[in-house]
C-alpha cells in the first residue's frame, strides 16, 4: 500500500528524537532539529496542516547516571537541560508547535494508559531474568550502569546499547564481562523478575507495516534483518528509582513490577503524542485535534538519529498497533556527523557548541543550511569552518544573495519596485517547475533536494538576468527592461516563500524587502505567482561573505581547546551523545597506504562510468544484489553488497563507477563480472555529477 502525496487531508505530525536532559547541545545534536523543523515547515508550505512536537527525554539511566556523578536529584538536573534545550531551539529557528518532556503528567497518563491495553491484551508477561548487580554496594545495574563487551560484535558496549559496535539493543542480561559505571566495581548477575512485552508475537504485523513505511532508506531496510533474525521480547521494566512507576494493573494484585519503574524506551517514544496533545490543549481541537492526528489515520513522520532506528520501526510501532493508535508513515534517519573528519567529543571539547556558534555572531540560517543541504539525510555529514565558508559563500551568498540583490536593487532604482508587467512565460514555467521538483523533493523526504530546488531557481535567476541584460534595455527598449525585471521580481518572491523552511529568518527579511505584508511562514506555494507589491524600498543585501582569515581564525580557536582539554588529562571518551552526534566516535580512519603505484599501473586500472539497468535480490543472501550495469561497450552482470542499504527498486538509472577489469568472481552461485564503487557504511554509491556518458573512462 503506498500513502497518498503531501499535501493529504489528514493532519501531519512531524516529531524528531527526544534529546536526553543531560548535556550541552552542539551542533551535531541540531542536524536532527533542524531536518526535523525544515521538513515540517516544508510540509506546511505544501499546504499540510502540521505540527511539529519534541520534548526532553527526563528518565532513564542517562539522566540518572550523571546526576549522581554531579550530586544532584535527577529532576531538577533535567529539569535545568530541559530549559537550557527550550531556549537554545528556538535561536536556531527550530520552532517546535509543543516542546515538553517525558516526566510530565500528560506523558504519564497515557504511558500507563498504553501500558495497560499491552497487558490487557495479553502481550505483556513476567520473566526471571539476570540483571547486573553491584555486589559490594548492593545495588542493581541498570542500562547505563553498567559497561561491558557486546555478546553480538565483542565491542565494548554499555547495559542496553551497543553503541560503538554493531548498534544492537541489548536486553538486561546480555552484555559480558559487566563492570559498573560508578563504582567500577566488577558486577554480578543477579535474578529478578521482569515485565516483557511480547515483540516476538508481532513480526507479521511489523513485516507488514515496514513495506507501508516510508523514509530513508535505512529507516526502512535494515530493520527487516532484525526481523528475518528473529525478534526478542522486549524487557519493559528497570530495577532504578528514576522514571515512571509500573501502572496498577486490575486484578494484579501479585505483581512483582510494584518497585520497578519504566524503562525510559517506553515512555520516552509516547511522549510525541503528549506533546501533540499538549499542543492540542493549547491551541484548541478546531486548529488541531491530536486524536485525529493519533488515532485516525494522521501522517505521523518521526525524524531520528540512525542509532535509534531499531527503537522506531520494531518497538515503537509494535506498542502503537496493539495500543490501537496510528502507526508512523514514515521514519527518516539521519546519518551522523564530524567534525573536522573526526567525531565530536563532549568530553574532549572538540565540539562546536550551539551556543559558541551564534556568540561568534553567525546568523542561524546559515547552519540551518549548511545542515539540511549538505549530502542526503541518511549520509554522514562532515562540518568544518572551511567547508561552511564553501557553501555559505558559493551558495548564499554567491548564487542566492546575488541574484536577490541585483535585481531587487535594480527594479527598486528604475522602476520603485515591482514593474507593471505580466510574468513571462518561460519564467512562469520555471517557477512551476521549482515547486514541482520541491513538492517531490519533500514526498521523497530530501530535504536536500528540496533546498536545491530552491537554490537552482536562484541561478537560473542569474542567468536569466545576465543573459537579457535589462541594464542596457532601459533606454533602448524600457517596456522589455520592464518585462525582463517583472521576472526577476516574481522569482524572488517564489525563492522567498520556497527558501523559508531552510532559512526562514533571511526568507523574512526578503518578504519585508519584497513589502509584502504578512508573513512568508504562513505562505504556501500556492502564492508563489502573486504579483509582489508595486513599491519597494532599496534593499539590503542579504549574505555576507565569510572570510578566509575569520576561518583560520576559528579553526586555532578549536585547536587550541581541544588541545587544552587533552593536556587536563581528559581524554577519555566518557559519554556520548544521542542524537546523531557523538555515535561515530573518534571515526577510525584508515592509514593510508604506504606504497605508491605507478601512473602505468593506475592506467591498468579500467574504470568506467555505468548506468544501472536492472536490479534484484539475490535469495537467500542477506546482502547481495544483482545487477545489470550498462557501461557503454557492454551491459556487465554485477554482484554488489548493498541489499540493506539502499533501495533495490530505485536503483535502475543510478549512475555509478565500475571497476570493469577486476576479476570474475562466483557469489551464491551468480557470476559477478565487475565490481561497483562505494564508500563507507552506507555504501554511498559514487557516481559523476555531470554528464559523462556509460563507458566514459575513469582517468
Ligand atoms: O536516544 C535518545 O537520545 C533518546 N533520548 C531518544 C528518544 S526518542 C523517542 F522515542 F522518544
Ligand atoms: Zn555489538
Amino acid at each position: 500500500m503506498s500513502h497518498e502525496d503531501f499535501p493529504t487531508d489528514e493532519p501531519a505530525v512531524v516529531t524528531c528524537g527526544l534529546p536526553y536532559a543531560n548535556g550541552d547541545l552542539h551542533i551535531g545534536h541540531l542536524r536532527t532539529y533542524v531536518g526535523g523543523d525544515v521538513f515540517s515547515r516544508a510540509l506546511e508550505k505544501l499546504g499540510q496542516q502540521t505540527a511539529f512536537v519534541c520534548g526532553s527525554d527526563m528518565h532513564g539511566t542517562p539522566i540518572a547516571v550523571q546526576s549522581i556523578q554531579e550530586g544532584v536529584d535527577p529532576e531538577e538536573f533535567a529539569l535545568e537541560y530541559h530549559e537550557q534545550y527550550q531556549e537554545t531551539f528556538p535561536k536556531f529557528a527550530v520552532e517546535f508547535d509543543n516542546y515538553g518532556h517525558t516526566h510530565e503528567e500528560t506523558n504519564r497518563e497515557l504511558t500507563h494508559e498504553i501500558v495497560r491495553t499491552l497487558e490487557e491484551k495479553g502481550y505483556v508477561y513476567e520473566k526471571e531474568i539476570k540483571v547486573a548487580w553491584d555486589p559490594a554496594e548492593d545495588q542493581p545495574l541498570p542500562d547505563r550502569y553498567v559497561e561491558g563487551t557486546c555478546p553480538y560484535c565483542g565491542a565494548k558496549a554499555r547495559g542496553d546499547e551497543c553503541d560503538e559496535g554493531c548498534g544492537r539493543h541489548l536486553e538486561p542480561g546480555e552484555i559480558e564481562d559487566p563492570v559498573s559505571t560508578i563504582t567500577g566495581n566488577p558486577a554480578e548477575y543477579r535474578d529478578r523478575t521482569h515485565k516483557f512485552f511480547e515483540v516476538s508475537e508481532l513480526s507479521e504485523y511489523l513485516t507488514d507495516f515496514l513495506d507501508r513505511l516510508e523514509g530513508t532508506a535505512n529507516a526502512r531496510n535494515q530493520p527487516r534483518q532484525w526481523i528475518e533474525d528473529g525478534l526478542q521480547d522486549w524487557c519493559i521494566t528497570r530495577d532504578l528509582d528514576w522514571g515512571f512507576d509500573y501502572p496498577e494493573i486490575d486484578g494484579d494484585d501479585e505483581s512483582s513490577a510494584e518497585d520497578l519503574v519504566l524503562y525510559v524506551w517506553v515512555d520516552a517514544p509516547i511522549e510525541y503524542i503528549a506533546s501533540t496533545k499538549q499542543y492540542t490543549e493549547r491551541v484548541g481541537a478546531d486548529t488541531y485535534d491530536w486524536e485525529e492526528a493519533w488515532k485516525a489515520d494522521g501522517e505521523i513522520v518521526h525524524i531520528i538519529g540512525r542509532d535509534i532506528i531499531q527503537h522506531h520501526t520494531i518497538f515503537w510501532p509494535a506498542m502503537l498497533h496493539v495500543a490501537e493508535y496510528d502507526e508512523p508513515r514514515a521514519v527518516m534517519a539521519s546519518g551522523f556527523m564530524t567534525l573536522n573528519g573526526k567525531g565530536f567529543s563532549t568530553s574532549r571539547n572538540r565540539a562546536v557548541w550551539a551556543r559558541e556558534y551564534l556568540d561568534e555572531g553567525f546568523h542561524e540560517d546559515l547552519l540551518r543550511y549548511y545542515l539540511a543541504t549538505n549530502g542526503g539525510f541518511q549520509q554522514d555529514v562532515d562540518f568544518s569552518w572551511s567547508k561552511f565558508r564553501e557553501r555559505v559563500n558559493g551558495e548564499l551568498v554567491g548564487t542566492v544573495g546575488n541574484f536577490l540583490y541585483r535585481s531587487l536593487l535594480f527594479a527598486h532604482r528604475n522602476f520603485d519596485g515591482t514593474p507593471d508587467a505580466s510574468v513571462s512565460a518561460e519564467v512562469e514555467d520555471r517557477i512551476d517547475e521549482a515547486v514541482d521538483a520541491y513538492r517531490e523533493a519533500i514526498n521523497d523526504y530530501s530535504i536536500r533536494k528540496a533546498g536545491q530546488a530552491a537554490v537552482e531557481l536562484a541561478a537560473f535567476g542569474n542567468e536569466y538576468i545576465q543573459r537579457n541584460e535589462p541594464w542596457k534595455l532601459t533606454d533602448e527598449d524600457p517596456d522589455q527592461a520592464a518585462q525582463v525585471i517583472r521576472d526577476c521580481v516574481q522569482v524572488a518572491k517564489a525563492l522567498a516563500i520556497l527558501l523559508e523552511p531552510l532559512t526562514p529568518g533571511k526568507a523574512a527579511a526578503l518578504w519585508d524587502q519584497l513589502g509584502e505584508d504578512g508573513s512568508v511562514h504562513e505562505t504556501t506555494v500556492e502564492d508563489v505567482h502573486a504579483a509582489p507589491p508595486e513599491t519597494f524600498d532599496e534593499p539590503a543585501e542579504l549574505f555576507e561573505k565569510i572570510e578566509e582569515d575569520r576561518v583560520e581564525q576559528l579553526n586555532e580557536k578549536l585547536e587550541a581547546r581541544v588541545e587544552e582539554a587533552t593536556e587536563d588529562g581528559d581524554d577519555t571518551e566518557t559519554e556520548s551523545d544521542d542524537t546523531g552526534g557523538d555515535q561515530s566516535g573518534d571515526m577510525d580512519l584508515e592509514p593510508l597506504v604506504d606504497d605508491r603505484i605507478s601512473f602505468e599501473d593506475f592506467e591498468g586500472i579500467d574504470m568506467r562510468v555505468g548506468r544501472i539497468e536492472t536490479a534484484e535480490p539475490i535469495e537467500d543472501s542477506d546482502k547481495l544484489v544483482r545487477l545489470e550495469v550498462d557501461i557503454g561497450v557492454e551491459t556487465r552482470q554485477v554482484v554488489a553488497g548493498i541489499k540493506q542499504l539502499h533501495d533495490i527498486e530505485e536503483l535502475p538509472g543510478t549512475k555509478v563507477i565500475l571497476l570493469a577489469n577486476m576479476e570474475q568472481a562466483e557469489l551464491f552461485g551468480v557470476e559477478s563480472n565487475g565490481m561497483i564503487l562505494a564508500a563507507g557504511e552506507e555504501a554511498d554509491l559514487l557516481t559523476t555529477h555531470e554528464d559523462a556518458p556509460a563507458g566514459t573512462r575513469i582517468q
